[in-house]
């Protein structure tokens, strides 16, 4: 049977569910700061920038705290620009991630001035270039390349398929070099590359950087210099005992490997920041017996935490307290009408009605992925700061979920 979790740092579980409800999302403030310590100590004193990937957990009260503790941010959309001011994020540290920025989005972000621009396309930079031109201003511009990492000899990057949309191609990255450093509205910062997510390995990101150095060079040959180098994010974290990619390891491989080039590091890590932070905390509604097999069904379902259905990722389920009732092996199950909502498959756990059980490492792509499907309102969200709450997202209710609805009289005609 696994371990128990009847605290979030000095804050008894059973204290959080009977003041906000469940399912309630819970997050350590003091866990968040570590995981944002280790990347600052990692660099220690040399020039770097520490870009969270805000689509990870975009709440306000998590985004304003890594603002404090001095972080940029990367973000994908307007809405996410638009949460980072709100939460007093410096808009000089913003870099601007995304394949399929609008033109609204450019406008927005030049408008606000940005650190730069994560360009994903050709298409992108000649859009940027006009926009930047109307309000009459330089657009400061990376290039993602895909640095083509061989996905074979390092099986555990599932996301080669996927990756094919993201970034412009490593054997064109020259010619699209040139062609934007022609533009007179764009200004030349840097490059970037982003390899996958939840990577416990570290070879595979040598490998990225030997192949962006290849080319950082040889686009300073063609006298193109650039200043910073962004290598994305993609640090794994524990879910299930994995061994995890050692920080400082990995940033001593980069500035080893990166020699004498005057080039300033950046990184966008998400998941690594904010992971490990976050519990999901569900009540079994009750427990049942199919020919043998026993179900376990809670009131957190697959709208609240999609990723055992999305991409059958294991995630730690605990008990919440001891329990004399008898241990089985359940599958945890959420009350949404689809085979795929599930939380967990054949846990050794011992459980009755009214059990409290906390669903863990759920900080990261865990609310933000959450949605309406059956109309049920998204849970709320606390943070932990030893033992304060505070309510940093209000349950969603029930009648806010149709609140821009009409309903169209159909008996007039
Ligand atoms: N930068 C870019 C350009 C990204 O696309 C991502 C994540 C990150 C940074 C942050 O990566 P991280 O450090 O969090 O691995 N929903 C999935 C993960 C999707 C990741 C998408 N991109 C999940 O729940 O596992």
């Amino acid at each position: 049977m696994s371990s128990i979790t009847s605290h979030i740092e000095n804050v008894s579980v059973s204290d959080l569910v009977n003041r906000y409800g469940t399912p309630l999302y819970v997050y350590s403030k003091n866990n968040i700061e570590k995981a944002f310590k280790q990347y600052k100590q990692a660099f220690g004193d040399k020039k770097h920038l520490i870009c969270y990937a805000v689509k990870a957990n975009s709440n306000l009260s998590v985004i304003a705290l890594l603002a404090k503790l001095g972080a940029g941010f990367d973000i994908v959309s307007r809405g996410e620009l638009l949460r980072v001011l709100k939460a007093g994020g410096d808009a000089q540290k913003v870099i601007f991630s995304g394949v399929g920025k609008t033109r609204e989005d450019l406008r927005f972000a030049l408008e606000t001035g940005i650190h730069c621009f994560n360009v994903e396309s050709e298409a992108e930079i000649y859009m940027l270039n006009e926009e930047a031109e109307k309000l009459g201003k330089k657009a400061p511009v990376s290039f993602r390349v895909n640095p083509d990492v061989d996905a074979k000899t390092h099986p555990y990057i599932s996301t080669g398929l996927r990756e094919n949309k993201f970034g412009i191609p490593y054997d064109e990255a020259v010619r699209i070099y040139k062609a934007a450093n022609a533009l007179s509205h764009i200004e030349i910062k840097g490059i970037d590359c982003h390899i996958g997510s939840q990577l416990t390995d570290l070879a595979p990101y040598c490998d990225a950087v030997d192949r962006m150095l290849k080319l950082i060079d040889e686009l300073s040959a063609n006298g193109i210099q650039l200043s910073h180098f962004d290598m994305g994010g993609g640090v794994g974290i524990d879910y299930e005992g994995e061994e995890l990619i050692n920080l400082q390891d990995l940033v001593n491989m980069i500035y080893e490997k990166l020699g004498d080039r005057p080039l300033s590091i950046a990184m966008e890590p998400g998941r690594s920041i904010v992971g490990d932070s976050g519990y999901l905390l569900t009540e079994v509604i009750l427990t049942k017996e199919n020919e043998g097999k026993h179900f376990a069904v809670v009131d957190a379902a697959m709208n609240d935490l999609i990723r055992p259905a999305l991409y059958e990722s294991w995630m730690r389920i605990e008990q919440t307290k001891e329990s004399s009732a008898t241990v089985e092996s359940y599958d945890i199950v959420g009350p949404i009408c689809e085979t795929g909502d599930f939380l967990g498959k054949e846990r050794e756990l011992a459980l009755e009605a009214g059990d409290i059980l906390a669903i863990k490492q759920a900080g990261a792509y865990g609310f933000v992925m959450s949605s309406n499907y059956n109309t049920r309102g998204r849970a709320a969200e606390v943070l932990v700061d030893n033992d304060q709450v505070y309510l940093i997202r209000e349950r969603e209710r029930l009648e806010d979920l149709f609140a821009n609805e009409k309903v169209v009289s159909f008996d007039e005609k």
